[in-house]
């Protein structure tokens, strides 16, 4: 092993130092050269010198999603709390979707009786004469819904004349089951529409196919009819949030201890019109005046998770907010110069509603809305993906044009373009301007991708908003994530981390899905209706054991061979310090890793066959965790096949 002065002394950070010192001392091998040889492998971990990570390093995006193809309900019947699907009749595409009658009565949708100037139409349900029993209608749910035993929240609006009893159940939709029963006591008029809320108790089932049922007393509305609207219903919310997330989904990213959230899209921003983009305005207040949209994708979004709803959700996990605003592209017309100030106006309104003095109007707006405090939002991103779809030649100017306008009034705020593409960006980018990458990428490619960053200009930094292996054989990249695939990621993350001086964030994307609703893969983890169903996949287990274990500096690595199969960083907050690393290859390896002064810790290891992962309901891989006592700074580390590990030591 030799030293190579000459060679890193050019080179102009000392992260940029580290990653030489790696290579060098392996003896001038380039980082992506394979080593396939079972030799140990030895790493000595140096105490000091390395650069600054970037605190934000590992977080999540989250759009409700997207592709002609693709309904994952990543949102509605997702992360937000509301298990019943098609709840304001918002959109044109739905019908009666997820409602069926209870006995002896007919439902249509009545757009005749809107609800509100926003929730735009009711369910009619029809009462025919001689009725006698209880009559209503069910709400199937997002293929069923998950009854957890807790205590619900539900509300719905009424309207036609009814002085009496309201049943709510919760039915298995096969077995006839009931796992809630209860009676509300309701007076309602033909005049206007009433809000009723109740709350019941329920009875644990591990099944997932139940449905909501509400039922009135029939005789008393034979001949005639009544109209539902906006129905709602909660289990137990993320922190006990009204409006919030559901619980368990939420939890399990909580767990994942993610540092921001991008958020809301990705392309779901856009619009495939001007007109359908994702509007702030409209996504904030009380649910009932909120109209959704039918989304850029042909299903309905409620927007019941608006941009308080993401601001509180960054709050109670702890994450820094990373907004996107709109940039003047969707897939129809793309607005520039003088077309695009309304819009950039309509920008300056949403930050005034998220910083504005509650004396200001927007501010005035937010207080309202339950939050009197402004909004702590330091990341902005103009856009998305704007150098595609015709959006190039403009983007440039548009970003100009926003970049101004929100610069100039909060300086504050780090501004992030969209891409990478420098022949669509200004020329110069503005100080301080994060540039986004989007990978989506077979894991022979990531690993290619390895050193990226390694020889990129050390002003320059980068977002990587989106990544994530995607099996490119499979139809339209369908397939749930394996080991080889998420080592691959790992080893990405490893050259990302190496040079998280520049790289300042990376998300692995799309997040979540439910099952039935899968066309589109990767995603970290997934659930359906049944409460016990959530199913991380492999990569979930790597994008927590990465962002759980990383510390403010990264360290110089001594190596005995050069990078691959094996691959590391070394990383330290004080004196804690964290070693990752990925064996992408077939074989064992064996590395053998000194780190002066340490002692005990813990070893998190992840491993599996080349082709396997976890599977719907099916967790055969997880990370395996093993204390590590009295170490003496020297760990031998067994790593088998396609396999990623933490070491984690004081
Ligand atoms: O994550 C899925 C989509 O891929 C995102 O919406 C978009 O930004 C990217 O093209």
């Amino acid at each position: 092993m030799k030293s190579d002065s000459v060679k890193c002394a050019g080179l102009a950070t000392s992260i940029a130092l580290a990653t030489c010192l790696t290579s060098v001392l392996a003896g001038g091998n380039s980082s992506t050269e394979r080593n396939s040889s079972t030799v140990p492998v030895s790493l000595t971990v140096a105490r000091e010198g390395g650069n600054e990570s970037s605190p934000l390093l590992y977080g999540v995006m989250f759009e409700v999603m997207i592709t002609n193809l693709t309904k994952i309900f990543q949102g509605d019947g997702g992360i937000h709390g509301q298990v019943l699907q098609n709840n304001g009749f918002q959109g044109t595409s739905l019908g009666l979707t997820a409602y069926a009658p209870v006995g002896d009565v007919n439902i249509f949708q009545d757009t005749s009786k809107p609800v509100s100037k926003a929730i735009t139409s009711s369910l009619n349900v029809e009462v025919p004469d001689g009725v006698t029993n209880y009559v209503g209608f069910a709400n199937t749910g997002y293929n069923g819904i998950p009854v957890t035993g807790a205590t619900y929240n539900c509300s719905f609006w009424m309207m036609g004349n009814y002085s009496g009893t309201i049943n709510l159940q919760l039915v298995g939709s096969h077995s006839g089951s009931v796992y809630a029963d209860h009676n509300l006591t309701v007076k309602s008029t033909d005049s206007k529409f009433t809000e009723f809320k109740t709350r019941f108790n329920t009875t644990y089932t591990p099944k997932g196919d139940n449905e909501w049922h509400l039922t009135f007393d029939g005789s008393k509305v034979a001949g005639s009819s009544l109209n539902f609207g906006l129905i709602q219903l909660f289990p137990p919310t993320f922190k006990g949030r009204e409006n919030g997330l559901r619980d368990d989904i939420a939890t399990f990213l909580d767990e994942v201890n993610p540092a921001f959230l991008r958020f809301p899209g990705g392309n779901n921003i856009e619009g495939l019109q001007v007109d359908s983009r994702w509007k702030w305005n409209t996504t904030i207040g009380p649910v009932v005046e909120r109209p959704g949209r039918e989304s850029d994708w042909f299903y309905p979004n409620t927007d019941a998770l608006g941009l308080d709803e993401y601001l509180w959700w960054c709050e109670d996990m702890n994450m820094a907010p990373l907004l996107a605003v709109w940039s003047g592209k969707s897939y129809g017309d793309i607005l520039s110069g003088p077309d695009l100030e309304p819009f950039v106006e309509d920008t300056m309104n949403e930050m005034e509603y998220l910083f504005g003095d509650p004396s200001t109007h927007y501010g005035k707006l937010r207080a309202q809305n339950g939050r009197k405090d402004p909004w702590k939002v330091d990341l902005i991103e103009i856009g998305n993906e704007d150098d595609l779809t015709g959006g190039c030649e403009t983007y440039p100017d548009r970003f100009n044009q926003l970049y101004k306008a929100i610069h100039d009034k909060y300086p504050h705020i780090t501004i992030i373009a969209s891409h990478g593409n420098y022949s669509c960006l200004p020329s110069p980018l503005p100080k301080d301007v994060i540039i986004d990458l989007h990978l989506y990428r077979a894991p022979d490619d990531f690993v290619k991708l390895f050193d990226q960053f390694d020889n990129q200009p050390r002003n320059q930094s980068v977002m990587v908003g989106e990544f994530g292996c995607r099996n490119t054989t499979a139809e339209r990249g369908v397939s749930w994530p394996y080991m080889q695939g998420s080592c691959s990621e790992a080893v990405y993350m490893i050259g990302m981390e190496r040079n998280s001086d520049i790289v300042k964030m990376a998300t692995y994307a799309p997040l979540i899905q439910h099952f039935g609703f899968d066309n589109w893969t990767p995603t970290l983890y997934g659930f359906d209706s049944a409460p016990d169903s959530i199913t991380p996949t492999v990569s979930y287990f790597v994008q927590k054991m990465f962002a759980s274990n990383k510390g403010d500096t990264i360290l110089p690595v001594h190596s005995s061979t050069g990078f691959g199969p094996v691959y590391w960083v070394a990383s330290k907050t004080g004196s804690q310090y964290y070693l990752k690393l990925a064996n992408y290859g077939p074989e064992q390896q064996t590395v053998k890793v000194s780190i002066p002064g340490t002692k005990t810790g813990k070893l998190e290891m992840l491993a599996g066959p080349k082709y396997q992962g976890d599977t719907p309901y099916n967790v055969q891989i997880q990370t395996v965790t093993t204390s590590i006592f009295n170490g003496q700074g020297n760990y031998s580390i067994s790593m088998d096949p396609w396999a990623v590990a933490v070491l984690a030591v004081s």
